[in-house]
């Protein structure tokens, strides 16, 4: 298993914003109270820590230890919401998509961000196997982001951000490739909703729960450094000269130094037909 995010995590932990408390209600209500959930690609656990208090368990599962190191650091101080003795909430494991056949059982999927990481069609061959009837498949993503592999079914606006093209340019000074994530998604063209579509997991229910964010400076390059393709380790020796180049091209762009994110997520529920 390769590490994709070389140095990154602390800076996911801290920088990149959560789902919102609406979304993870909503996907622990799809869930059930008493479900055991697999959170695969669970960073440093955005969904698996918030989840945790509303389901029975959650198995947390990254290939990247930098992630998971975060993820048991911040959930440490997370209680069952019973506060009865009983094992902990969430489990974190190291182990990816090709590793499904080797977890403890589980309930439900969710995939915050993560599914264009993996061979889509075979996860989805492989949990049809391991799902119990009624074990439903959610992804959690940001909703109308061009380099993401989202789809809505009406039309929707582009969810490009004020200060996308500036960081567009500055990457593309560092030769920085901003959209090589969406591996999957570039190589079949695909968005996610065609792939869960051809599946079994064809019964789709979409929600899009929307925020509003406010951005500082510093934010905006923390945020920057918890992307794979600019992640410390991707800068290297350059680290510093990108992070100085990025706040003065932020900071010319915008001098109030203060930006607006209005943050769509998506929460796409996929269930068998007929089960
Ligand atoms: C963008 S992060 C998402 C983290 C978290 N789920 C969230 O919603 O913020 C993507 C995560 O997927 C993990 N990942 C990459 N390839 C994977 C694979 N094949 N199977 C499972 N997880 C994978 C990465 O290590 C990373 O932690």
């Amino acid at each position: 298993m390769k590490e994709l995010f070389g140095g990154a995590a602390p800076y996911y932990a801290r920088h990149r914003p959560g789902y919102g408390e609406a979304a993870i209600e909503h996907l622990a209500g799809a869930f059930g109270a008493d479900s055991r959930v697999l959170d695969l690609g669970c960073g440093p656990g955005t969904i698996a820590i918030p989840l945790a208090r509303r389901v029975r368990a959650v198995l947390a599962v990254d290939p990247a230890e930098e992630m998971l190191a975060e993820g048991r650091r911040l959930a440490a101080g997370v209680q069952p919401v019973d506060l009865a003795p009983r094992e902990p909430a969430v489990t974190w494991l190291r182990g990816d998509s090709t590793t499904l056949r080797t977890l403890p059982p589980f309930d439900h999927v969710v995939m915050g961000r993560s599914f264009h990481w993996m061979d889509r069609a075979a996860v989805l061959a492989e949990l049809d196997e391991l799902l119990p009837p009624g074990g439903a498949v959610a992804l959690l993503g940001p909703a109308g982001q061009p380099s993401e592999p989202w789809e809505q079914g009406e039309p929707w606006e582009p969810d490009v951000q004020p200060w996308q093209p500036v960081e567009r340019r500055v990457c593309a000074h560092f030769g920085l490739d901003i959209d090589a994530a969406a591996l999957s998604f570039r190589a079949t063209g695909e968005s996610h909703h065609a792939v869960l579509a051809a599946s079994p997991f064809r019964r789709l229910e979409s929600r899009t729960f929307r925020r509003r964010l406010i951005w500082d400076v510093d934010g905006l390059i923390g945020l920057q450094l918890s992307y794979s393709y600019s992640s410390p380790a991707a800068l290297g020796d350059r680290l510093h000269a990108f992070v100085d180049a990025l706040r003065e091209a932020l900071l010319t762009d915008n001098p109030t130094g203060q930006w607006e994110q209005n943050l769509a997520t998506e929460v796409l529920i996929a269930r068998r037909t007929g089960r």
